[in-house]
């Protein structure tokens, strides 16, 4: 009987008030160290995938990888291939290199939210619905034996339902598209979801970006110009059901080719090349 007492007592110790709060408060402790633990070792990992899509949609964008897959046509890894590209940061106001960021960790993105590192566009000049746009942004120029081979340039703008986020690849020419791709937006698929067909994508390739006047010109059509036309080397097929879509890319597109985007620095590298085909001819 004396022994049922203690038992009885001794449980209604261990369920006391205290005892539930000290072992709640306890789990909380442990739980929280876990979570955290697992954050901090699973942010490299987290940086390196982010890294690897990022290398992904520039080869896709540049026609180098095909969508879906991770290799190259000659077996070689995304890693591997992108090893031809580098990437280097371009003030977008003079168009010439920078060192003044560290492409490693530069985010062009974050830096069009900073006053301090971004300029605000005027209602006429934001054709692609920006707001602000970064003073200095990034490009991934490929080489190969005989010099420039493809720049890709990161370019983004409002489509119907939200920012579209892409890059656009350039043959050495620097007029030439070699392709474009998006890697978010928030677009109906179906309707304006349509970038990312790869039909409507291989439409890109061989587009001029710039007339003969040196001016952004694509235009997305509905009606095709007759094909020996001049009209017809800037035209790409706009999306059925999805003007407001169709309209955004065009505009983004040539907002990021203009003087407010890369314009500036396609030309000095346009410039730079026929020096150096010049000077190689000498
Ligand atoms: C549910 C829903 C989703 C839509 N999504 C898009 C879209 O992603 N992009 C777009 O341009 N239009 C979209 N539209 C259509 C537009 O509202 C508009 O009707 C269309 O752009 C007109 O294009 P059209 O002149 O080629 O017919 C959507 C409409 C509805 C009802």
């Amino acid at each position: 009987m004396a022994e049922e007492i203690d038992n009885s007592s001794s449980s209604s110790n261990k369920d006391s008030l205290r005892n539930i709060f000290i072992i709640a408060i306890f789990l909380c402790l442990v739980c929280s160290v876990v979570v955290s633990g697992l954050a901090v070792s699973l942010k490299p990992m987290q940086q390196f995938n982010k890294e690897l899509d990022q290398k992904k949609n520039i080869l896709r964008a540049a026609g180098l990888l095909a969508a879906g897959s991770d290799v190259g046509a000659d077996g070689r890894s995304v890693e591997e291939m992108f090893t031809d590209f580098s990437v280097r940061a371009v003030n977008l106001d003079t168009g010439e290199y920078t060192d003044a960021v560290d492409v490693d960790t530069y985010d062009p993105i974050r830096a069009a939210t900073d006053s301090s590192v971004s300029m605000g566009l005027s209602d006429d000049a934001d054709i692609a619905t920006l707001g602000r746009r970064e003073n200095i942004s990034l490009v991934f120029i490929k080489t190969n034996d005989s010099g420039l081979d493809k720049v890709v340039i990161p370019v983004r703008g409002f489509g119907l339902w939200g920012t579209m986020y892409g890059y656009l690849a350039l043959e050495s020419d620097l007029s030439t598209i070699a392709g474009l791709g998006f890697y978010q937006h928030k677009e109906t698929p179906g309707l304006g979801g349509e970038v990312d067909n790869p039909k409507w994508k291989q439409g890109w390739q061989g587009v001029q970006l710039f007339n003969q006047n040196g001016r952004p010109s694509v235009d997305l059509v509905k009606l095709r110009s007759p094909v020996q036309s001049e009209a017809a080397r800037y035209e790409v097929d706009a999306l059925s059901g999805a003007t407001f879509t169709t309209r955004g890319v065009k505009n983004l597109v040539n907002f990021w080719a203009g003087d407010l985007g890369f314009g500036p620095f396609l030309e000095k590298l346009k410039a730079q090349q026929m020096q150096a085909s010049v000077g190689g001819q000498h």
